[in-house]
């Protein structure tokens, strides 16, 4: 069932999410249904439980064919659930990124390039994958969700956040969410 994102300013959107401790429960799956269908119609690429008001380390991403990111390498769909990352390096790359959460803005944003991300699937199997560019800023972003982190508060130049319409068109096709 499609559920409503919740918007920044929301105190939900602030929590640490907690663990996922039994990958039976039927209301994990039921999750996991709302999260695909919320981000399906919203046309996102990628939710995390909080901004639906769960407070579960729960994201999903993935599903590239997206008009919104016509230029976007493919991310394989991905639930991924009690996550955890490490850097392979401390390099950064910066891109804009925006957000259901923040809808209608758009920022400039730095992420580690190349890292491991480490999890359990929704069967509860765990996997672990070595990626960077888009598909290494796309789970930076969902996973921040689960800390309380919105990608303002990641943002280093102010000038460089604004109204996806009114900023350059590079900004337009940037990532969500
Ligand atoms: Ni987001």
């Amino acid at each position: 069932m499609i559920q409503e994102v919740l918007r920044m300013g929301d105190p939900r959107l602030l929590r640490v999410a907690q663990p996922v401790t039994d990958f039976a429960a039927p209301e994990l799956h039921a999750l996991l249904r709302d999260m695909r269908d919320t981000m399906a119609q919203l046309d996102g690429a990628g939710l995390a439980a909080p901004q639906i008001g769960v407070d579960l380390r729960v994201v999903i991403f993935g599903g590239m064919a997206n008009p919104r990111y016509p230029d976007a390498p493919a991310v394989p769909d991905t639930v991924l659930i009690n996550p955890h990352l490490d850097p392979l390096s401390a390099e950064e790359e910066e891109g804009w990124e925006g957000c259901l959460s923040v809808p209608g803005l758009r920022g400039w944003v730095p992420r580690w390039s190349k890292l491991r991300y480490a999890g359990f699937d929704e069967a509860g199997r765990r996997f672990e994958r070595t990626v960077d560019g888009f598909h290494a800023r796309v789970v930076q972003h969902e996973c921040d969700h689960l800390d309380g982190i919105l990608y303002p508060m990641r943002l280093r130049d102010m000038r460089l956040f604004g109204f996806q319409d009114v900023l350059p068109p590079d900004a337009r096709s940037s990532i969500a969410d």
